[in-house]
């Protein structure tokens, strides 16, 4: 993987974007997003082996946390601002169940835009709360889910006093559709492209599974790719609207990111499953915690309960079959397990202890005794 910045999504993949914002002479609002590694996953790939009917997977995570606001919605919102930007506006909104309002927000005074979010209140992880309110936006907080938020604001949309950066905007799709061409550039290790077999994504708005689909049929249009992934996308139990083929009025999951019970773009991610021959399913929260925890405890991955979601996925179709053998598989990880520290702390499983200052070693090497025969 290279250390070096590619100078955000809109540059490196310039061939795959219209250069209108350029002809246009405004600078591109960029925070150098994009460039995420594809880390091999060895230690899952064994645990699938050891624990399920699936020989030979093997598993790679795109570790979209390391983006500038830590998830996957920097490389849409780069170009959705940009292009507001350039279209003169002066303010953008957002609903929100947390990262497109960090995103949003920073993107948005980098730009020197007002940015007004709305969240639902008490449903947003700490650490996303806290990116919005420190960049500076407008937040305001709906006794209602994402879905009446959403409803809201594209309603304020149509005034046209504000320009609405939610996955609706048609530059959030397209910019992110840069991770489905990394996906492959690294697969093919400077060499020829190349896409997984299967790859893995959580579900909630369903605007991400649409992009990457977007994103893979155009690099094998371009000949950069020979065959196309099938898509696997996992939404939560609680809110699985597009598994149940109907509306959740009242959707839940501790995945507060996934808590979402009408999609948006819910036609797109059904083309994705039906072209590419993969399926949508749901996951349970005790499976997305179970995830969480194996994605930290053995390959020391540390992303948030809703990208943890893909690595779930990717377990229940290992042990229901539904994984041909010898197959590689990327799970995409959308966000940085930072932004929502009080489910690390609830669920993590390190045992913490206390100690008085003046306790000296003894207790602590009591302590490294009586692990010495348990594994790690
Ligand atoms: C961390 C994380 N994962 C997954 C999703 C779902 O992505 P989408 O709404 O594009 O399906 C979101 C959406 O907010 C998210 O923040």
């Amino acid at each position: 993987m290279s250390t070096q910045s590619t100078g955000g999504i809109l540059s490196h993949y310039a061939d795959f974007y219209p250069p209108e914002l350029q002809k246009q002479g405004y600078p591109l609002i960029s925070l150098h997003e994009g460039n995420t590694p594809l880390i091999p996953a060895c230690h899952l790939a064994e645990w699938i082996e050891k624990n399920t009917p699936t020989r030979g997977l093997r598993i790679f995570l795109k570790y979209e946390g390391l983006n500038p606001t830590g998830s996957f919605k920097d490389r849409g919102m780069t170009y959705a601002v940009s292009q507001a930007k350039a279209d003169g506006a002066v303010s953008i909104i957002c609903a929100s169940t947390g990262n497109t309002s960090a995103a949003a927000a920073a993107y948005g005074t980098r730009a020197g835009l007002k940015t007004y979010i709305v969240l639902p209140s008490g449903k947003v992880a700490l650490g996303k709360l806290s990116q919005a309110i420190l960049y500076g936006a407008e937040i305001m907080e709906i006794e209602g889910n994402f879905d009446q938020a959403l409803t809201l604001v594209r309603q304020l949309g149509e005034t046209g006093k504000v320009t609405v950066v939610n996955s609706i905007n048609p530059y959030r799709i397209q910019g992110q559709k840069s991770a489905a061409f990394e996906v492959c550039d690294a697969l093919g290790n400077g060499k020829q492209a190349e896409a997984p077999d299967y790859l893995f994504i959580p579900v909630g708005n369903a605007g991400n599974i649409t992009a990457y689909w977007l994103g893979f049929c155009e690099y094998y249009a371009a000949g950069k790719i020979t065959q196309k992934p099938k898509m696997m996308g996992y939404e939560a139990e609680g809110s699985a609207a597009i598994v149940q083929n109907r509306v959740i009025d009242n959707p839940e999951t501790l995945a507060t990111a996934i808590r979402i019970g009408n999609p948006a773009s819910w036609s797109g991610a059904v083309s994705a499953r039906d072209e590419s021959g993969g399926l949508i399913g749901s996951v349970t929260d005790a499976e997305i915690i179970h995830a969480y925890q194996l994605l930290a405890g053995k390959e020391g991955i540390f992303c948030e309960p809703a990208s943890a979601a893909s690595f779930a996925g990717l377990i229940q179709a290992a042990q229901r079959g539904e994984i041909a053998n010898n197959q590689s598989a990327v799970c995409v990880l959308t966000g940085n397990g930072l932004k929502d520290p009080d489910n690390a702390i609830a669920h993590g499983a390190a045992k913490r202890h206390t100690l008085a200052a003046d306790d000296g070693i003894d207790r602590v090497l009591d302590i490294i005794e009586k692990n010495k025969s348990r594994p790690v």
